[in-house]
């Protein structure tokens, strides 16, 4: 293993998408930001510096952080932010994880432009557990708003409505030819006949789960969120923000060029957003003008082709790769997930009321002071840890809201002792309406033990649970008006954030935080934080 020096230069670089031009915020002037290469094991510094106006904090999404919550990168839970003129280095080794993560702002909503690929090889001399790739190609998808995300999310909370979608997606920060605006051609992915290529896809999106399908090509899923699983051959895959598959694609075909799209995965009856980027595989030796093959995505609301996905994956489970599922349980937890509507007599849009979003009825509330630090210097009055274990209501989906509609704020945690097995059932209820959570745990990899539509049954529900091989990942979808159970070992000490990935639900409120603890003192089970830690 190796000591990685990286440098991110936090900057406004003007970008031209869709025929407009306006500044945004990116790593090093890079849209998406720069691929930081580790291998398993390796010590990665990244010095951050802050040359834009806003505050910043970067998270390394999926990165276990053993010990190292300091570099986890949430803003006001594990640090608090590098102020404008300011600097931080994020200072982690990558224990046990080897595939493909991403990096993005944890601030904001800047992570719709600062955000890019994580690419952890194995340790040196260690083969993938698949056969290997003639080249790997990082798949990046995202989306872009002609105007300024910051102001599009402010006018939202002001207005207490429902924020603007983006005026595209993008397959590594192009959305393909646009009408009249034909300089600016998509993403080509250029193949040779005959070889196998692996694709690391992430999606970077902020509010957008979307299928990933290639015409004419089947996609060999081998890893999801840095884990192996059993290799299974799709056409369509689901991805949401967060999330990150990789694909083997054999250019199996002599020639030609065909098309590769990226389309909404919505089964919200409330959204519309039909908005497909595409891209170009491109086998060598075709002409520039010859014509693409082209693919039809699933609608939006294609919710058996997204089951189809998800059902099919499985830990690899292999002598080398394990699946250590946890047998025995310390910790039984039910979280309801849920979209719902409070007072607000200052919005006018919203008639007096506001969207908001909340895990057991309460709807997380920014601290001002890092969950982290307040913990580790025993600062009180930040934080408190009564988060609830089990819904306060009796909740009950069929389609339409319960009567508990208003939630409680609070900036609540809920407490795990060190080494303890957590099983949580998260449960999607319909209080505005149903909408698929792709729910992200920091600090920690599950796995996802079980799932089903309405609600989760006590009795009945575990007797169905794979305990055996069940996927092991960081984010995983809630289904719309469904639920699905994980298990994890509590094996971190630290505070570890737990949201919904969609940016407009964090903002709303769905996010808590798990605080595990030793019993003897955090500074005894926590690295000190670094000298040049951002102070509030
Ligand atoms: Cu990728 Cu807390 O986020």
């Amino acid at each position: 293993c190796r000591v990685r020096h990286y440098k991110f230069n936090v900057v406004t670089r003007n970008t031209t998408r869709l025929c407009s031009s306006k500044p945004i915020v990116t790593v090093n002037g890079q849209f998406p930001g720069p691929t930081l290469y580790a291998r398993e094991d390796d010590n990665v510094l990244v010095k951050v510096v802050n040359h834009v106006q806003y505050n910043v904090s970067i998270h390394w999404h999926g990165v276990r952080q053993l010990r190292t919550g300091w570099s986890d990168g949430p803003a006001f839970i594990t640090q608090c932010p590098i102020q404008p003129g300011q600097s931080y280095v994020y200072n982690f080794t990558i224990t046990g994880q080897r595939g493909t993560l991403l990096w993005h702002a944890h601030i904001l909503w800047l992570r719709a432009t600062v955000h890019g690929a994580l690419v952890i090889l194995p340790k040196r001399g260690v083969p993938y557990p698949f056969p290997k790739p003639h080249k790997e190609v990082v798949v990046i998808l995202a989306e872009w708003w002609k105007s300024d995300t910051e102001a599009v999310i402010n006018e939202a909370l002001k207005s207490g409505l429902a924020p603007n979608v983006s005026d595209a997606h993008t397959i590594n920060g192009h959305s393909g030819p646009v009408a009249n605006c034909s300089s600016q051609g998509g993403f080509r992915l250029p193949v040779e006949s005959g070889k196998t290529y692996l694709l690391r896809i992430i999606n970077a999106a902020l509010n957008e789960e979307l299928f990933f399908k290639i015409a004419g090509h089947q996609l060999t899923i081998v890893e999801v969120d840095a884990t192996y699983v059993k290799p299974v051959k799709l056409d369509t895959i689901v991805i949401a923000p967060g999330q990150t598959t990789n694909a083997l694609i054999t250019a199996d075909q002599n020639s030609g060029k065909y098309l590769v799209a990226a389309s909404p995965f919505m089964d919200s009856p409330i959204a519309v957003d039909n908005l497909t980027a595409t891209a170009t595989l491109h086998y060598s030796g075709t002409l520039a003008n010859a014509p693409t093959t082209l693919t039809i995505p699933p609608p939006q609301n294609a919710t058996a082709v997204a089951n189809n996905f998800i059902t099919s994956l499985r830990s690899l489970n292999s002598k080398k790769y394990p699946a250590q599922v946890p047998l025995t349980i310390d910790h039984k937890l039910l979280f309801t997930v849920s979209l719902g509507i409070n007072p607000c007599p200052t919005c006018k849009a919203g008639n007096g009321s506001r969207a908001v979003a909340s895990v057991n009825n309460v709807t997380f509330v920014m601290p001002t002071t890092a969950l982290l630090q307040a913990h580790y210097f025993n600062i009180s009055g930040v934080f408190t840890t009564d988060f609830p274990g089990n819904p306060p209501n009796v909740f009950n989906y069929t389609g339409s809201g319960p009567s508990n509609i208003q939630t409680n704020n609070g900036t609540k945690a809920y407490r795990l002792s060190y080494n303890s097995t957590v099983e949580l059932v998260l449960q999607d209820t319909g209080i505005i309406a149903p909408e698929n959570h792709p729910v992200h745990l920091h600090g920690f990899n599950f796995f996802a033990v079980g799932r089903g539509l309405g609600n989760y049954n006590p009795n009945t529900d575990p007797q169905n649970f794979n305990l055996v091989d069940p996927v092991e990942r960081n984010t995983i979808g809630v289904p719309s008006g469904g639920w699905v159970a994980i298990r994890f070992l509590a094996d971190n000490p630290g505070v570890w954030f737990m949201h919904c990935h969609l940016e407009v639900h964090t903002t709303w409120g769905l996010k808590m935080a798990f605080l595990v603890d030793n019993g003897i003192g955090p500074s005894q089970s926590l690295v000190p934080p670094p000298s040049d830690l951002p102070q509030c």
